[in-house]
């Protein structure tokens, strides 16, 4: 059984307590459900920028953590009574955000000569072409599917930052010093 007045007095916004938070919505959604109610069970665990994802390059933390805020904006507007203008608007910034921070993304491998490079835009042009699907179900009145896209977007930016950016931002680090000692 859920139980929302454990939170209900905090004030606190630390990423602990709005997970938590998110969880407690997101299991009372689901008892409403149980209960026969005409409710959708969207996922709204926040998109917590936190210490997990920093890979100590600025420029990549930098447009990573944008990433998490703009994503963080789509969840919001979709708990916010999901007005489509907004929803369109958020979650077409945060494509094309995508798009701007994989080129540069791409740049750098380009420019340090990284030997992952293929596979690495691989996963960035999956990425792009399951949004832009998501996307396209979204304008044709399929809002539900836009949850899924929040959960998929979380378990891929999770995965895709502490593994294969870390890789390539390790790759960085090393030529960059080799390059310092030549
Ligand atoms: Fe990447």
């Amino acid at each position: 059984m859920w139980n929302v007045s454990e939170y209900s007095s905090r004030s606190c916004a630390c990423d602990g307590h709005r997970r938590r938070l998110g969880e407690t919505v997101k299991i009372a959604l689901r008892h409403l459900h149980s209960l026969g109610e005409d409710a959708d069970v969207p996922d709204m665990t926040p998109f917590s920028w936190d210490e997990r994802y920093k890979l100590a390059h600025p420029q990549i933390d930098r447009e990573h953590e944008a990433l998490f805020s703009l994503a963080e904006k789509v969840l919001h507007s979709l708990g916010n009574g999901g007005d489509k203008e907004k929803i369109r608007d958020v979650f077409a910034r945060l494509i094309n955000y995508i798009q701007v921070h994989f080129s540069h993304e791409e740049e750098l491998m380009d420019q340090h000569l990284y030997p992952g490079m293929g596979v690495h835009m691989a996963e960035h042009r999956r990425l792009i072409a399951q949004v832009t699907e998501y996307y396209r179900q979204f304008e044709a009145d399929q809002l539900a599917v836009t949850t899924e896209t929040m959960q998929f977007l979380r378990n891929w930016l999770d995965h895709h930052i502490r593994q294969s950016d870390q890789l390539l931002v390790v790759h960085i680090r090393r030529r960059e010093r080799a390059l310092t000692h030549a």
